[in-house]
């Protein structure tokens, strides 16, 4: 599937538009349109319902340990500031950028590939943003450079295959990627994700807040209100989902990175000791979820990290990543990461920032010998009653992207073919074959033509299933065309109302996906659609 083809249906059709597109557009913000936007709750409300709501608390799930407790929060997006402080994200949560001196373009220092190519004598790095053809784009650029015509590309010389930019030491011999001259690019500087934002009227430096770059602190840092509130025992989830902000250095791959997205992240409490079998037992949990929900295949990969990727506090981290077609071939992006965070998140926010020294994790001081960051002095460890035991809780990370997932399912939804119209002739169509759970809206209803008492039928059948279900009423064409329209939107369902309906009071159901059209009673078409969307 092209990636062009699927964006051209989400603003044709309603899923996605861009931020303040009639002034220009914002780049790295997103509106979702009406098609969209129930999409997008569609995907939340799976998860929120396959994960904490509909989680039966008393049960062992397959592969779990034992029982466990769901529970949710729903926290502010502003912050005190210390939260960040001692999160690690107003030290740590940086990439590096490099700016283009040339084209005053600034790119993300990882993200700019290139190849070592020698030409009439000078040995030159030519660069590109990383992404799709990349080779290809390369060679141009080269040609361009040296003023060879494609007939002598022989006269390049290439040296290696390409390679990330934080390979080359010097930037002197680099073509930029949208330079003409060489040594444009300025060396890396460290650029902070975190928004700022200025709390109260005064706006002084005491008065600086920053928007959440992820949900999951809000949950740290109310661990003990929900356990003096709720009740629960470990091991238990807090699960939340909500707005995150960073100010990504290069937005991009439509709503892949954004600078506003939202996320679905669940914190796992757990006792150390069992935290290994709970780890496993969320990496697959959750990779499962994306193939209940149409992601099998082999688009759709588990990718445990090698021990050098792992945080310094992490015994295991796998992420589940999708092989979006805007990317290289064998390339995959990250839908969610699976993480074992061991007790560095609650301890951070008890004692105060924390680093590694040796084996250890210790509290980070400051010139002043006092903490760099202090941590609120609170005492969020765990009291058994039953075994008697305290301890702080090692906590389990599913932290999944709602923007990722929906365009994950979007792209592997988007399908073309060909179907058999009225005279039997085949016609192309494109079809969104969403999951019924997830499709924005779940039946269209017809009357096959506007007169002889179907429309008033037609209409009655509407009003009954929409009480329940977000159903579409469409009289306008011809009923193939308004298949069409459906199968566009990712429809699961169309009923239409015929010659025959007012005869015998039955009405045909037709299957987006097999085409197949059977008649049912009308007064069990709100049952049946129940049982089709269970
Ligand atoms: N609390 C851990 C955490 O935030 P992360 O890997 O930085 O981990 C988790 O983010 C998920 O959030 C990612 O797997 C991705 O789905 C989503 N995400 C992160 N940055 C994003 C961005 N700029 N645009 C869209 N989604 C993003």
């Amino acid at each position: 599937m092209e990636m062009d083809k699927l964006v051209a249906l989400c603003k044709r059709r309603g899923f996605l538009f861009q931020s303040s597109e009639i002034y220009g557009g914002l780049n790295g913000f997103w509106d979702y349109g009406p098609l969209g936007v129930e999409l997008k709750r569609n995907v939340k409300e799976a998860w929120w319902r396959d994960m904490v709501a509909g989680h039966d608390d008393l049960a062992t799930l397959p592969g779990a340990p034992g029982p466990y407790a769901m529970t949710g929060l729903d926290c502010a997006i502003i912050m005190h500031p210390q939260v960040w402080k001692c999160s690690g994200h107003y030290d740590l949560f940086h990439d590096y950028m490099v700016d283009c001196r040339e084209s005053k373009k600034r790119y993300r220092y990882d993200q700019v590939q290139g190849r070592w190519v020698e030409a009439k004598g000078q040995r030159i790095f030519v660069a590109v943003p990383s992404g799709e053809k990349e080779d290809e784009q390369i060679e141009q650029r080269a040609l361009k450079y040296f003023n060879l015509r494609a007939k002598h590309a022989e006269e390049l010389h290439w040296d290696g295959p390409v390679v990330s930019l934080t390979t080359v030491k010097d930037f002197s011999q680099v073509l930029g990627p949208d330079a003409k001259e060489l040594g444009t690019l300025t060396p890396p500087r460290e650029f902070n994700l975190m928004f700022k934002t200025t709390v109260g009227a005064l706006g002084g430096e005491e008065d600086v807040a920053f928007l959440r770059p992820e949900t999951a602190q809000g949950i740290f840092v109310n661990f003990k209100n929900v356990i003096d509130s709720s009740r629960v025992r470990i091991p238990f989830g807090i699960a939340q989902m909500g707005k995150s902000f960073r100010n990504e250095i290069t937005p991009r791959y439509f709503t892949f990175r954004s600078r506003e997205f939202e996320q679905m992240e669940i914190e796992f409490f757990c006792h150390p000791r069992q935290s290994p079998e709970w780890y496993r037992y969320w990496r697959d949990r959750r990779y499962a979820w994306y193939v209940g929900l149409g992601l099998a295949g082999e688009r759709l990969r588990l990718r445990d990290h090698s021990p050098e990727e792992l945080s310094h506090y992490s015994c295991g981290t796998a992420d589940i990543e999708y092989a979006f077609p805007f990317l290289a071939k064998g390339e995959f992006g990250e839908l969610e990461g699976i993480a074992h965070r061991g007790d560095f998140d609650l301890r951070s926010h008890m004692e105060g920032k924390l680093v590694r020294k040796g084996n250890e994790l210790v509290v980070e001081m400051g010139p002043d010998g006092k903490p760099r960051h202090k941590g609120s002095g609170k005492d969020l460890s765990y009291f058994d009653d039953q075994t008697r035991e305290r301890y702080i809780p090692h906590v389990i990370e599913p932290s999944a992207g709602a923007d990722r997932a929906t365009l994950a399912f979007l792209c592997e939804a988007y399908c073309e073919d060909k179907v058999p119209d009225e005279n039997g002739k085949l016609t192309e169509r494109v079809v969104l074959r969403l999951h019924p759970r997830l499709a924005p809206i779940k039946a269209a209803v017809f009357p096959l033509v506007n007169k002889d008492g179907m429309p008033e039928i037609a209409q009655k059948l509407y009003r009954e299933l929409k009480r329940e279900f977000n159903v579409f009423y469409d009289d306008k064409g011809a009923v193939g065309r308004r298949y069409r329209r459906q199968d566009e939107a990712g429809t699961p369902y169309c009923f239409t109302i015929d010659g025959q309906t007012l005869q015998d009071n039955t009405v045909t159901i037709r299957d987006r996906d097999t085409l197949k059209q059977e008649r049912l009673p009308l007064a069990e078409v709100a049952h049946r659609l129940h049982e089709l969307l269970r």
